[in-house]
Formats: structure tokens, sequence, C-alpha cells
């Protein structure tokens, strides 16, 4: 979900507005904003997106109201309480419907909360937990809504990222935050409070991240901040990085299509200044620079969730064969709710694209309680993740809007090859070895521009794909964990049923269920175990399967087992991981886009879940 507060000189809904639209990547099941004119609340909601709220707002509100009122919240939903209806939007008032509160996170008392004050009288018209919050602080609002706030905060469980407003005080946003991220930008003369910083940098770069148990009183000049005992503490204002035109399609037709071609770019931004020619290894301080440190790691665990998982999965790989250092990947959604046996001499990776993800981060803050050596590997400068771990190693990939990540998993990818020569190199690389490798890893670029100039010919490919409803993704060995990416992207955009298998668990199962002209697309690339992968093709072709291969430039006899191939570039097996990852982003974008789909925001779907 998304929040946005602004409080300032200028009118407050066209700024809500435009913030939520920036927010939108983090959910857009629906939409609302509240306002405060002539000392009362003013809300407008509506289910759907941000444009569907904009349109309400405009057809219900007075063009006066658009121009007078200087102070509001907004929020775009995830649903996680209720479903996506009006009544379940936020905002949410309290009884007296004089505040109002914009919420992220969940309230996980919220049943005993509703209780006890529906026993004193208050009536709710949402099944959100978000609405108890709003009656709580109603509740202990004597005339002070900053005090009303920290005590209703000290009655809850959970997590928050929260705003709030009083009708009673009209100059002044109360915003804190536990578990769900808050960002303050100081502007001239105005603030604005938002759960990333996406939605302030059309306004100002300069920030203040607030920290778990914060909670800020934000004026229009200037922002006070303590912890929720009230006692004030000082954090620093911090200058944002990227500029605001990397938020915009520069047109392309959509976000996604625009990341899958800044990847050359991207991944040069990834690399450069990383790779060390002299010694054929890689420069990344941020793992640490002790040789001696990185000596003591015995295992690696890498966590995440969907996208930044399968880019583990690369990882495990990466790190045993080049390393020889045990790596496995987990869940992070599972990690601290078994008993994971971590011990000092563990590197725990996290990685994720914005940082945020709540399932993320709590498994790093349960291996951090368990003595890991823990690092992150995120996108976004200054997510919670990055900020937690304290150590680790930015993608520098660029803002990534579409909700399917792309250019942020071949970075995820690229970089993780950079940390196993860096490993390697300490433990079993010569010098001549890593040479090689560093040179196949500088490759990458060009590796990918050659994939994306296909992309026309796989848009021919994909409209006698469009029509299916169901698809399987096969490869083996390092190419097992981009078959499943390529089936999570083409589910999420184009809403076909897409099973990503390894080549040789097709059999034992999955078979079943190949008719006349089910696609199989067949990882088959020149590299060890494409024979048996091609005998899994046969397999598969024996019960009637339509094979769309992706093979090895030139390789003639890959290409006769296939109805249908895309050709990557030859290259180091564990670097095609990269070209091959983009073919599959280009097949799911022009398949999606042949059924019509919306892409950039796929139904259900957020690119940040910040709930677990
Ligand atoms: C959401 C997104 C996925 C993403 C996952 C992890 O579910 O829809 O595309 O892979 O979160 O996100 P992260 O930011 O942690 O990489």
């Amino acid at each position: 979900c998304g929040i946005v507060g602004y409080i300032g000189k200028s009118p407050a809904p066209s700024i809500l507005i435009n913030g939520l639209k920036r927010l939108e990547y983090r959910g857009y099941d629906s939409a609302g904003l509240a306002i405060i004119e002539d000392d009362k609340i003013v809300v407008a909601k509506s289910p759907g997106k941000v444009a569907s709220l904009q349109e309400r707002a405009r057809a219900d509100w007075p063009t006066e109201r658009f121009k007078t009122s200087s102070t509001g919240i907004a929020h775009t939903r995830w649903a996680t309480h209720g479903p996506p209806t009006e009544v379940n939007a936020h905002p949410h008032l309290d009884q007296s419907g004089g505040i109002a509160l914009v919420h992220n996170g969940i309230i996980e008392n919220y049943r005993a909360l509703r209780a006890r004050l529906e026993s004193k009288g208050h009536t709710f018209h949402s099944e959100t937990d978000t609405e108890v919050l709003s009656h709580l602080i109603g509740e202990n609002d004597k005339g002070n809504l900053f005090q009303a706030v920290c005590d209703a905060l000290h009655q809850v469980e959970g997590t928050f990222g929260i705003a709030v407003i009083s009708a009673n005080e009209p100059g002044k946003i109360i915003t804190a935050r536990r578990g769900s991220p808050i960002v303050i930008g100081v502007g001239d003369g105005e603030t604005i409070v938002a759960s990333d910083a996406s939605a302030i940098i059309s306004h100002t770069r300069q920030v203040i991240y607030l920290e778990d148990n914060d909670i800020a009183i934000v004026t229009a000049n200037d922002v006070e901040i303590r912890d929720l005992d009230q006692v004030p503490v000082t954090r620093e204002v911090a200058e944002l990085g990227f500029d605001s035109d990397a938020a915009e399609k520069g047109g392309y037709e959509h976000f996604m299509l625009k990341e899958i071609h800044e990847q050359p770019e991207s991944l040069a931004n990834a690399i450069r200044g990383r790779l060390d020619f002299n010694l054929g290894t890689s420069v990344l301080s941020g793992m640490g620079t002790s040789a001696r440190d990185l000596s003591e790691i015995q295992r690696v665990v890498f966590l995440g969730c969907g996208t930044s998982l399968h880019a583990g999965l690369v990882g495990e790989y990466a790190f045993e064969d080049l390393a020889d250092i045990h790596a496995e990947v987990q869940q992070a959604a599972e990690f601290r709710y078994r008993n994971p046996i971590i011990s000092r001499s563990d590197l725990v990776v996290a990685i994720s694209q914005s940082g945020e993800t709540a399932d993320t981060l709590a498994a790093v803050r349960e291996a951090n309680q368990k003595g890991a050596f823990v690092m992150g590997l995120c996108n976004v400068v200054g997510s919670t993740i990055a900020r937690e771990t304290g150590r680790g190693i930015y993608l520098h990939a660029g803002p990534e809007i579409s909700v399917a990540s792309t250019k942020a998993f071949t970075c995820q990818v690229a970089v993780m090859l950079m940390m196993a020569l860096k490993l390697g190199r300490g433990r079993r690389f010569s010098r001549e070895e890593g040479l090689k490798l560093a040179r196949e890893i500088e490759r990458i670029p060009e590796l990918v521009e050659r994939t994306i100039q296909q992309s026309d010919k796989i848009e021919k490919i994909a409209a006698r794909y469009a029509e299916h409803e169901h698809a399987f993704f096969i490869g083996r060995g390092y190419l097992y964990p981009v078959a499943l990416e390529g089936a999570l992207k083409l589910k999420e955009i184009s809403y076909i049923h897409a099973e990503g298998y390894h080549a040789a668990e097709l059999k034992h199962g999955p078979i079943a269920l190949l008719q006349k002209g089910t696609p199989v697309i067949a990882l088959a690339n020149d590299i060890a175990g494409k024979d048996k992968t091609l005998g899994n093709v046969e397999e598969c072709r024996a019960r009637g399967a339509r094979i769309l291969g992706v093979i090895t430039e030139g390789d003639k006899e890959a290409a006769e087992f296939m109805d249908d191939f895309i050709e990557v570039p030859a290259c180091h097996p564990l670097v095609a991981t990269i070209p091959t990852a983009v073919a599959l982003q280009l097949l799911s974008y022009h398949i999606a886009r042949a059924r019509g789909c919306e892409i950039d925001q796929p139904r259900n779907l957020a690119k940040s879940v910040t709930v677990e």
C-alpha cells in the first residue's frame, strides 16, 4: 500500500493524487484521500485505481475545494483485511468523523480492540484493522492529537506506517512507523509524508527516514520527531539521488518494456567499477574488505521472495560452482517460522529489489539475532533492509516501476556472479580463471543488447502462444531457476497458468497435463545438461506439445527439436542465465500485450508487499 500526506502552501488534493500515482505500484485495489476544509474532514474514496479516485473527486467535489485546502492525507491500497471496496478504502475516520487516518501494515490485535471499542458504543463501517486504529486514536484524543496517537500506538500489536490528521488541529500531520516505511520530504514551506521517496522527489530531495517506533509532528515548516515515549530523537536529513525523469515511461508503451530495454545500461551500472582486471577478481567493498572475514564464511544462505527468490536460486549455483561454498536459498517467509540453523560463520544475503518486503525484513531480523553475517542486495537506496543490514551491495538498476520485476532480477544475478567471483578467487580460482570470468561478466550488457534486438522476432513467436491458457517452462542446472522465473513472469502479466519445472521433473507428474498443442518453453542453451534437456523435449513432443526453445545462437542441432526458437548469444554458462531471462521477459511481455493485458499493474499484485 502507498501513503502520501501533504501540508504546505499549495492546494493539497492534486498533490496528493499525483503522489498516489507515483505510489500506485505498491497496490491499486482502491484509493482515497482526506483533506481539511473549514475545520472539517472531507473524504473521497473509490475502488480501483487512483484515476478512478481522481474522477470521483472531480465529479463529487466543488471546484473550490481543489484550490483551498492545503492539508491532507491519501492512500492507495493493496487489500489485506476485507475486499477492495469503497468502504474498506482508506482514509478511515474515527467515531466523531473529526480524525482521518491512512495506514500501511497490519494491526494484529484489531479484533480485541474492536470488541472493546464496540462495547463502548463505537460503530464500525468497514472490515479493516485500520478503522479500528482510527477509532482508538479518537477514543484517546483529549485535545492533543500527538498524545492521542502515542497512546493508541502503545495499545496496538503489529506493524504500521501511518499518517493522521484532525479537524481540530488543521496545521499538522502526525506520522509514525513500526515495520512499514515512512519518509518525510522537507520542502520550502511545505512538507510531504510518504511511504517511499518516489512520491516526494518532484517536490524536494531533502528527506528524513523515520526509524521504527518514531513518531513525528509534521507542519509546513517543521518536523519534530520523538519516540513512542515522547523522548525527542534526532534523524539525519538525507539527499535523494535519483531524478524524477527515471520514473517516466520515456516513449515506451509500458514501464515493463522500458525497463527491459534499459537492461544493458542498468547492468553496466551494476557492474561498473566492480571488476578488477589486474587481480582477476571483483571489488565489492559492501561485502567487507577483510580477506580473513570472507575466508571464515562456511555457508551462504540467500533469502528473498518472488523474483528475488529466483535470483537467489541462481546465486546458489554460482556460489557452489565458483567458490566451493555450500549455498542454499530459503524462502524468506518461512525463515523465522522454522528453526533456521544459522551460525556466526554463515553469510546471509537478503535479496530485495524494494528493500521493504515484510517477509524478507522479518527474516533479516531473525538472522541478525542468530549472529549471522547479514548483508543486503537491494536496489532502493536507503530502504529498510539496506539500512537494517548495515552492509551490502546496491544494484544501481535505477527505479523499477513495473510490478513484474525485470532489470532488478538481471542485476541481482550479475551482482551475485561478482560476489561468487570474489569469494572464488579467495578459495579456488587462479588469477587466469578469475580474469576469464571477469571478462565474461563484463560482456553481459552487450549480450543482453543482442537479445533485446530480437524483440520483433519474439513478438511474432509470442502471437503463436498467446491463445493458450497453460504453459510449462523447463530447464536444468543454471537454467532451472530461469525456467521458474520465466513461468512467474508469464503468469504475473498475461494470467496464463504457467509452471516452471526442472526438465527432468516433468516426467514425474506434470507431463500428465500435456495435450496436443500445450506450449512447453524449453531452455536448451548449449551448456552442460543440454542433451538431457533435449531428451525431455522429445518426451513432450511425443505427447503433442508445442515446443518453443531458447537455444544458443547457431546451435542447429538444438533448433531441430523445436517448433519455434529464440537464440541467445554463446557465453559462460552462468552468465547465460541473464540473456535467457531477458528473452523470456520479452516473450511474456509480447504475449501479455497480444492478450490485451494491463502489464504494468497486473490484477491482485503489488510491487512491494509490506505485510507478512
Ligand atoms: C512482490 C512483487 C514481486 C517481487 C516480490 C519481492 O510480490 O510483486 O515482483 O519479486 O514482491 O520483492 P522485493 O522488492 O523484495 O524484491
